[in-house]
């Protein structure tokens, strides 16, 4: 293939990812903006191995058919509620990835030393491109260890409290400079045990910078590794001379930007310190899970009762409906209130659930309409003047401490504010913590009563009663 088809070919690659984004960014056209993205890639695959008239053409046909097979299946059995973990293992792969060619390319540039080869090469390029190795090695490992330990969080392996240690801050620069310190002796002198050194070194600021992160920043965290893999992409492109790569890459990193400073907007945190790791657990003076208190306990006739008097209900669902899959009970009680004249709206956190907008997509999914679904900021101030609330396996998302106690874990997160209203339902299984692992002092309010139970069992009786 000639240079000017691979590059007209890399364009319409280009052109189908800009539109795969543009789709992403609502959930009506999220399904095309993943098709686009899909025939961009197959198009840029495709593209490149003909260009590059590869040897062992063989050899990689096979190794792809092989890698499509694993993630196909592992992307058809995951469950949506483990969607962070498997983005979190994407993310890492992408960095794993950009390590592999790093070495690969640091290889390739000590035999050309080896065989004189490299005299051909200006001095200042091959300085460029020993940097180039060395960002692509950095990022990429970083992202790689970050997360792994990400993934062990989400799925439970690793306890998702922050690690607190102190001076944490200062080891983490320590392994940062004795990453780079390495790097600067590779690029001088073409060392592949520098460059180990490098690698190991950033392996182990990504894990202590993920692992002084607390659960209930994990979403931002996860949109900043996804950030960390575009820019380890990007290095990787000008490591391999590939454009598409430079600029899938760029679009990769800055979206991700893009959607870490949007949640660390909407979680009260300060997007500097995300980046740097420096935020999670910090400022809180007790762990927020031995708050004590009476609670009340209701029934599904009470709660049937309580709603057919009520003229107002807000809905705040979280994980737990996800987990119990309760979307379409909770659209059949929905439907049956509407039909009693009571006016019902849902309430959404943005990082209610595992993964972002996932809440919107299950009632998408479960047909509720776009237009009773409001956003955090749009509906907070109405919780005052609304006769019910059911908060259905929702925690984190809804604890006063967030708001009312400064030594909180979750001190400074918005939250729904849903104890402002005059009943509150709490929809969940037991009195354990949520996400964050932060006790809810909501469920010891007066007004407030716990309903306890599988989410979707206790609608369903809901719906029966009523
Ligand atoms: P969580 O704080 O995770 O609490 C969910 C609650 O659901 C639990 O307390 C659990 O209590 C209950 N539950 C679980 N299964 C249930 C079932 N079958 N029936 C009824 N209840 C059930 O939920 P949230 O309020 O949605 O907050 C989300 C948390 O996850 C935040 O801390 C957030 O930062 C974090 N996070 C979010 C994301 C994104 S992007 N959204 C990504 C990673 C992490 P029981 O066990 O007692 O039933």
């Amino acid at each position: 293939m000639s240079q000017g088809l691979l590059m007209a070919a890399y364009l319409v690659a280009t052109i189908m990812f800009i539109q795969g984004l543009a789709g992403l960014s609502k959930p009506e056209t999220a399904k095309g903006g993943n098709l686009y993205g899909i025939v961009g890639m197959v198009i840029a695959v495709i593209a490149t191995l003909i260009h590059a008239q590869l040897e062992g053409f063989t050899l990689i046909t096979l190794t792809m058919m092989l890698g499509t097979g694993i993630g196909l299946y592992l992307a058809m059995k995951v469950e949506m509620t483990e969607m962070p973990q498997m983005v979190a293992v994407l993310n890492g792969l992408g960095g794993l990835a950009a390590v592999f060619i790093g070495f690969s390319s640091a290889i390739t540039e000590e035999n050309a030393l080896a065989t004189k080869l490299s005299e051909f090469v200006p001095a200042v390029d091959q300085t460029i491109h020993s940097v180039e190795v060395v960002l692509g090695v950095i990022i990429g490992a970083v992202t790689f260890s970050g997360s792994a330990v990400a993934a062990g969080k989400l799925h439970a392996l690793i306890p998702s409290q922050a690690l607190s240690m102190k001076g944490r801050h200062w080891a983490n620069l320590a392994l940062l400079v004795l990453a780079v310190l390495p790097g600067v002796v590779y690029v001088q002198q073409h060392s592949l045990f520098a460059l180990v050194l490098v690698t190991l070194f950033a392996l182990g600021f990504g894990t202590f910078l993920v692992l002084g992160i607390g659960g209930a920043d994990m979403p931002v965290v996860v949109s900043m590794l996804n950030a960390y893999s575009g820019l380890a992409a990007a290095a990787t492109g000008f490591t391999l001379d590939n454009n598409l790569l430079i600029i899938t890459g760029a679009m990769v990193g800055s979206s991700g930007a893009i959607l870490s400073y949007l949640m660390c907007k909407a979680m009260n945190r300060s997007f500097v310190s995300v980046i740097l790791g420096g935020f999670g657990n910090e400022g809180s003076t007790h762990s927020g899970a031995d708050v004590e208190g009476e609670y009340t306990e209701s029934s599904g006739e009470a709660v049937a009762q309580l709603l057919k008097q009520a003229s107002s209900v807000i809905i705040t669902p979280g994980y737990g409906m996800a987990v119990a899959q309760a979307q379409h009970a909770v659209h059949s009680l929905m439907t049956e209130l509407s039909q009693r004249k009571i006016k019902v709206r849902f309430g959404i956190h943005p990082v209610a659930g595992r993964l972002p907008g996932h809440m919107n997509v299950l009632l998408a999914e479960a047909k509720v309409p776009y237009d009773i679904v409001e956003e955090m900021e749009d509906i907070n101030d109405d919780f005052s003047d609304t006769d019910a609330v059911l908060v259905i396996g929702a925690n984190d998302t809804v604890n006063p401490a967030a708001a009312e106690d400064p030594s909180s874990p979750i001190s400074g997160m918005p939250v729904l504010k849903v104890w402002n209203a005059k009943n509150v339902i709490v929809f969940k299984r037991s009195m354990a913590t949520g996400y964050a692992g932060v006790q809810n002092p909501l469920f010891f309010k007066e007004n407030t009563s716990m309903l306890f139970g599988d989410a979707r069992d206790s609608v369903e009786s809901i719906v029966k009663q009523l």
